[in-house]
């Protein structure tokens, strides 16, 4: 479906709600990668610390002559630190629905790497995937907690999807961990309103490519913790009466009606190998910071053990 179509069923709906990969636009990926630098959001940083202090065993587990496929590849520095440690890894395949972000990427990668195959694959991986015959042991990286946006029967799925695409490799997966509510509110209500202004470009973008005339300061943001559901909520709130028009439907929010964009699910390290269990996978390691705050799991396809 397309931005348009989505957005207008998205808004029909009720609760009203919008699904967080219409943030990623040109300006949404560089508010993203902000984002990723705050003080405040602690789980790129603790993400990276763990791959960089665990490297030369995630190598070991991983072995030599591997195939990489990252899911969802993004800015390329925590693939960099895997890809430094492994032994003669074959081929790189990042996976992305943005095309321009990977080719740029894939460049960089194949100048530093002259050995490495890197064959970028613009695709959903959300939905289907054909990835090329695999080139030596074939082991998924999906770090950033990308896991935690989608609802835990969905999560449980795409796992089950990259256990039958990895073919009997394993998957290498960062998961951000349950904690202190007041340190989780923090990372998603930075004080610079970077955060902010990642959740209203959703708005910014319907204007721009819809015409959909949005008043971003008739909206407000809001990111709150959800203990029993133990995911973070991102909303946008609107703050006055108010409408737009979207491909010719005219929707109304009233002060207070708020338009659901986002979930990012928490999980323990249990909760965490229950569901990649359940999806096919042995827990085979995990790694987490002196903070408890942000892990790192070694999944093994479960025939493979
Ligand atoms: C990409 N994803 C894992 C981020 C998260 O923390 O859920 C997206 C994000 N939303 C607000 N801040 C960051």
């Amino acid at each position: 479906m397309s931005f348009a179509d989505e957005l207008a069923a998205g808004l029909r709906a009720q609760p009203r709600r919008v699904s967080p990969k219409w943030f990623y636009d040109a300006a949404g990926s560089r508010l993203f990668e902000r984002i990723c630098e705050l003080p405040e959001y602690y789980p790129t940083r603790t993400e990276l610390a763990l791959l960089d202090r665990h490297a030369s065993e995630i190598a070991a587990l991983i072995g030599a002559g591997a195939e990489i496929v990252e899911f969802g590849a993004g800015a390329s520095r925590k693939v960099r630190i895997l890809l430094g440690a492994l032994e003669q890894p074959r081929r790189f395949v990042p996976v992305d629905i943005s095309g321009e972000h990977l080719v740029d990427a894939a460049s960089a990668l194949r100048a530093d790497h002259p050995g490495l195959a890197v064959q970028p694959l613009v695709a959903d991986f959300t939905a289907e995937l054909e990835l090329p015959a695999a080139a030596g042991r074939r082991v998924g990286f999906f770090p950033g907690s990308s896991i935690g946006n989608f609802e835990p029967g969905e999560a449980e799925r795409l796992l089950c999807r990259f256990a039958g695409w990895l073919g009997g490799g394993g998957l290498l997966i960062g998961v951000d961990l349950v904690k202190e509510p007041a340190q989780l509110h923090a990372a998603y209500n930075d004080a610079q309103g970077v955060t902010a202004a990642f959740n209203l470009n959703l708005l910014a973008r319907a204007n721009r490519e819809l015409g959909a005339g949005f008043d971003l300061a008739g909206w407000a943001h809001s990111a709150f913790y959800n203990p029993p559901l133990q995911r973070i909520e991102m909303h946008l709130v609107s703050r006055r009466r108010q409408a737009v028009t979207i491909a010719g439907e005219r929707f109304e929010f009233a002060e207070g009606d708020s338009v659901h964009t986002e979930n990012s699910y928490k999980y323990t390290v249990e909760g965490f190998q229950a569901l990649a269990r359940r999806a096919g996978f042995e827990a085979a390691r995990c790694w987490t910071d002196a903070g408890q705050r942000f892990s790192l799991h070694w999944l093994e396809p479960k025939e493979a053990r």
